[in-house]
């Protein structure tokens, strides 16, 4: 009919076009199904993670419910809390709208006939915005997974919360090769809500966990995309239920999804014993990756934890998704230490290895050549090592390029395989016991011996190597 329309009357298939546009401009949100919440009132009285003082707003789907919540007096973030019973389980937070730009007293969460969902101060400042102005919005819902929408009227989502998320991932929630989320942040602290150092990100080939960016510490592998030249399209939080159980068993799959019909790989997170897709996946403060699945009709205690990446008392990982000793957590030891068995077992110095405690640190040289030395550790690896495979050259080379760079903090090496890795920051070693492994720090050339501290053990042999 448009083909007719073109043929016989250009002027009519314009007409037609500007008609088309003007109902898709022109869709509004009955006047009943657009809100303004004002963040003001009393607090809640529950108990919440991260201890905030927090405002429930009406917008909720058992058991998830919007709220206002500060950490920190007058800095709002609105989050969407995951726990709505009365009955002494927590609640967590699994989504928000502004983290790093928290709102004051009397900030407004609205949602106005043009569609757009807007939080803003109380002077009208906007903060966040989902910019889907008289972009055909019609209504907004909490959907029963925790997704928060804004359909059009044919039910389809113009906006939705699954897409911005920040540290975690819920049951349905993706990471997306082609223009979706990339990855998850961690929060930076309980009390400070802005990015912080680590992020689990999709790649084409794997998963990856990385510190600030760029130092990798853990990637899945998966031979097989490899064996059948596939790249990844998604990763999606799924639960399905098991096929060779018994009734009722469950598992929790991140599962990576290619767009070839091929076998698609996954991390297997846990199994339940119940059919409830309210789980979640988050990556910690701590770099750590948890999964914690919420029983609904559990009292007091509705929270499980069913899967933990980097775990205790882990001695061999060969698989995808098997847990990972502590010690490849790059903050395990804090500032600086060494590492081993999930324990922090000692600070190294250029004189010795002492008794470890969370004042370990390194001493900053100067960027001047002549003012820095290196002490060695043997049986030792970065964090950086296990995942990325450094690259080969030789011990001399390997040095001289960290003496060249000034953010350098040390390298490593490893004699068998001539492979060389220098980094910028050193945080938690772990010790190896391979003779192979070294590593050998940076120190300031006139630095001082320091006295009275007692040698710890004999774990590691420390030498002093000074500059040429
Ligand atoms: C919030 O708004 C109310 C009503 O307009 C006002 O009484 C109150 O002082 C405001 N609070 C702050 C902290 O601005
Ligand atoms: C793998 O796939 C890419 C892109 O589809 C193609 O360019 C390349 O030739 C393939 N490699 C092999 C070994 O089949
Ligand atoms: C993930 O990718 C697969 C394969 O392309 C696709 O069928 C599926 O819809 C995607 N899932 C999401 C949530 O994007
Ligand atoms: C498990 O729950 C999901 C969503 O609530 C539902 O679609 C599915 O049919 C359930 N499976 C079983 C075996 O009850
Ligand atoms: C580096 O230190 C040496 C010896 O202390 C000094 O002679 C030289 O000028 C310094 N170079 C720079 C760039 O500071
Ligand atoms: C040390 O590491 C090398 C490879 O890096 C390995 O071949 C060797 O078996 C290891 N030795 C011990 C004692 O584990
Ligand atoms: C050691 O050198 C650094 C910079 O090269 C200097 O700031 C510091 O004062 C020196 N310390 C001593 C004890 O000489």
């Amino acid at each position: 009919m448009i083909q007719v329309a073109m043929a016989t009357s250009p002027f009519l298939f314009i007409l037609l076009c500007l008609f088309i546009s003007f109902s898709i401009s022109n869709a509004i949100v009955p006047s009943a199904d657009t809100f303004r919440y004002v963040n003001e009132g009393d607090f809640g009285e529950f108990e919440s993670e991260y201890a905030p003082t927090y405002r429930p707003l009406n917008p909720f789907t058992f058991p998830f419910q919007l709220c206002f919540y500060n950490t920190t007096p007058n800095a709002y973030y609105l989050g969407l809390r995951m726990g709505t019973r009365r009955d002494g389980s927590l609640m967590r937070w699994v989504w928000e709208a502004n983290r790093g730009s928290p709102v004051r007293e009397n900030a407004t969460f609205s949602l106005g006939s043009d569609g757009n969902l807007i939080l803003a101060e109380s002077t009208g400042q906007i903060v966040w915005q989902t910019n889907t102005a008289n972009k055909g919005v019609v209504g907004f819902a909490i959907e029963s997974d925790g997704n928060i929408v804004l359909k059009d009227s044919s039910g389809n989502f113009v906006w939705q919360s699954f897409d911005s998320p920040t540290d975690t991932l819920l049951v349905g929630q993706s990471l997306r090769i082609n223009g979706g989320p990339l990855k998850l942040v961690s929060r930076d602290s309980i009390t400070n809500n802005v990015n912080g150092a680590y992020s689990f990100v999709i790649e084409p080939k794997r998963l990856a966990l990385y510190y600030k960016n760029s130092m990798r510490y853990w990637s899945s592998t998966f031979p097989e995309l490899n064996r059948a030249n596939v790249t990844l399209v998604n990763a999606t939080l799924r639960i399905a239920e098991t096929d060779y159980e018994e009734n009722n068993f469950h598992t929790l799959w991140c599962r990576l999804e290619n767009a070839r019909d091929f076998e698609q790989p996954y991390l297997s997170l846990g199994t339940i014993r119940y059919n409830s897709s309210l789980s979640y996946l988050r990556l910690g403060i701590d770099g750590n990756l948890r999964l914690y699945t919420y029983r609904a009709n559990v009292r007091g205690n509705a929270w499980a934890l069913l899967f933990t990446l980097f775990d205790r008392g882990v001695r061999t990982s060969t698989g995808a998704d098997d847990p990972v000793d502590e010690c490849q957590l790059p903050s395990r030891c804090g500032k600086f230490g060494l590492c081993e068995e999930s324990q922090c077992i000692g600070c190294p110095t250029p004189n010795g290895v002492f008794a470890w405690s969370k004042d370990c640190d390194v001493k900053l040289p100067s960027c001047n050549a002549s003012s820095f030395k290196y002490y060695e550790l043997k049986g030792v690896d970065h964090f950086t090592v296990k995942y990325t495979s450094g690259t080969k050259s030789s011990l001399d080379s390997c040095k001289n390029k960290c003496t060249k760079d000034c953010k350098c903090m040390g390298y490593f090496y490893h004699t068998d395989g001539s492979k060389c890795w220098t980094v910028n920051e050193l945080k938690t070693l772990t010790r190896t016991g391979n003779s192979t492994n070294l590593a050998y720090i940076k120190t300031p050339a006139n630095g001082t011996t320091i006295s009275g501290a007692k040698g710890y053990g004999t774990k590691c042999d420390v030498k002093e190597i000074l500059m040429p």
